[in-house]
């Protein structure tokens, strides 16, 4: 354990301390989100970022090979003999064909973060190793989670490959929601042979339940209201800024559903400032669906901002009130991001005001046709994953990213995810909910084409389809 690590209550006006071991996840004090944060002073940190890219020589080296643990002296709660890995985070930053995407942005301005190389196939994997390195030293046994798919994946993935430090296997439990999983999501956790509870609600009902039963049993909870996940998921932007030769973007664009990874970016850039590791601190845009944007409602139509700390609790509970009035759940075909309450709400915040950032929405219909383009880009990425495209594109129609900025979006996850909603879109089916009646439906769609089994047949028709691309 580092003496130099603790938790802090993230409200300037409060700033409580804890113990890096404190069974907490809210401030003792003022019930506050906690961070992990550090005595820097006390800490040997790199001088310059370029220090990290030594590791790749000693990549036989488990934790030099983590995509997570390389940067560990930027993220240092743990001795390095305790931290879990299972070879996360070797993620690409690609450059992809922006004529396939028909973008109004500058050629070679636009990166994809592929998320969806890790091991469970999303992002989750780097605040997992985290998270589990912190479960291990805390001795606890059973670890869980309420899930719309990957963290439960990747949850029940770190769980069978970890084992506490006497040898105890550790015991993945997870909550889902009767509403949608993606198959290939649940796939994984069953098959890791987690513990898996379907319960008669939807995310934000699963996450209340966890909680509560994470009290009464001893189980450590994984969710990224643990601030252990956040620490992990600043690495995503740490690689990010290896791939650009440690010169920040313009713009980070990423998905928002519990907004853990909005709320480490931010983490990320103000501590990398603080540290003068980085002069310049890209923009953050957060991109959530339209049938479950919290966020987007709360900042771009009801004023809520970060205000140093002194964010409206009126005003986040006031929308709450009004949601559960009207019977309003969060809907929408990115199942991932399918999150009416975000956990992290006033990390976001914090992350938006660093990080100069904004926030908007995008529809159903618009998420599927950018996962389509970005398939054909040879990236594939689950819908959730495509919202960050979908919004790139709406703030560069609109003029809130300029033409010439150069962006990073993040794939949160991979295509084999959600096969069913790829297969769906291609084959033309109504994506639910259905689609604003403005929208085209499905302009990217795929058919498979029945063909008599005659070769005569075949071969007209792969010409003409060659003609008609
Ligand atoms: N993209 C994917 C593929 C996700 O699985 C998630 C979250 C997000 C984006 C949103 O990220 O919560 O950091 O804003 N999935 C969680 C889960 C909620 O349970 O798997 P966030």
């Amino acid at each position: 354990m580092n003496a130099a690590a603790f938790l802090r209550c993230i409200r300037p006006a409060c700033h409580a301390t804890f113990d890096l071991t404190a069974p907490i996840f809210a401030c003792g004090r003022c019930g506050s989100l906690l961070d992990v944060a550090y005595d820097w002073d006390r800490l040997s940190v790199p001088a310059s970022l370029s220090f990290f890219q030594e590791r790749h020589a000693t990549r036989n080296e488990p934790i030099d090979f983590s995509g997570v643990w390389r940067f560990r002296e930027i993220l240092p709660f743990a001795p390095p003999s305790d931290l879990v890995t299972v070879g996360e985070g070797q993620t690409l930053l690609q450059a992809p064909d922006i004529r396939r995407l028909d973008l109004p942005l500058k050629p070679g301005h636009l990166h994809f973060q592929y998320e969806g190389l890790n091991p469970s196939g999303s992002f989750k994997d780097n605040g997992m190793a985290a998270a589990f390195t912190m479960a291990r030293i805390l001795g606890r046994r059973r670890v869980g989670c309420a899930s719309t798919g990957n963290t439960s994946a990747s949850l029940a993935m770190y769980a069978s490959l970890t084992q506490l430090n006497d040898g105890t296997p550790m015991r993945g439990i997870v909550f889902i929601g009767s509403g949608k999983i993606a198959h290939g999501k649940l796939s994984q956790a069953l098959d890791f042979g987690a513990l898996t509870l379907q319960i008669d609600g939807d995310f934000d009902a699963c996450l209340k339940r966890i909680r509560e039963a994470a009290d009464r049993l001893n189980l450590y909870l994984m969710n990224s209201v643990n601030p252990f996940r956040l620490e992990g998921q600043k690495t995503i932007m740490y690689r990010v800024l290896e791939n650009l030769d440690w010169g920040p973007p313009d713009w980070i664009v990423v998905p928002g559903g519990n907004l853990g990874n909005a709320s480490a970016f931010g983490k990320a850039f103000i501590e990398l400032h603080a540290l003068g590791l980085i002069r310049r601190i890209p923009r953050l845009a957060v991109i959530n669906a339209s049938g479950a944007n919290t966020l987007h409602e709360l900042v771009n139509n009801r004023g809520l901002r970060w205000s140093n700390g002194a964010w409206d609790d009126a005003i986040i509970a006031g929308h709450r009130n009004e949601r559960a009035t009207a019977g309003l759940r969060a809907q929408t075909v990115a199942s991932a991001i399918e999150i009416a309450d975000p956990v992290n709400l006033p990390k976001a915040l914090r992350s938006l005001d660093a990080m100069n950032g904004l926030v908007t929405d995008v529809t159903d219909g618009a998420i599927l046709d950018e996962k389509a383009r970005i398939g054909r880009t040879g990236l594939g990425c689950e819908p959730a994953s495509a919202a960050s495209l979908a919004g790139l594109r709406k703030l560069l129609v609109n003029g809130q990213i300029a033409n010439d900025a150069r962006v990073v979006c993040i794939l949160t996850g991979h295509a084999l995810k959600d096969p069913d909603a790829t297969v769906r879109y291609h084959m033309n089916a109504e994506p639910s909910p259905p689609r604003e009646s403005s929208a085209p439906r499905a302009q990217f769609a795929n058919n498979p084409i029945r063909v008599a089994d005659d070769l005569d047949a075949i071969c007209r028709v792969i010409e003409q389809q060659d003609i008609a691309r």
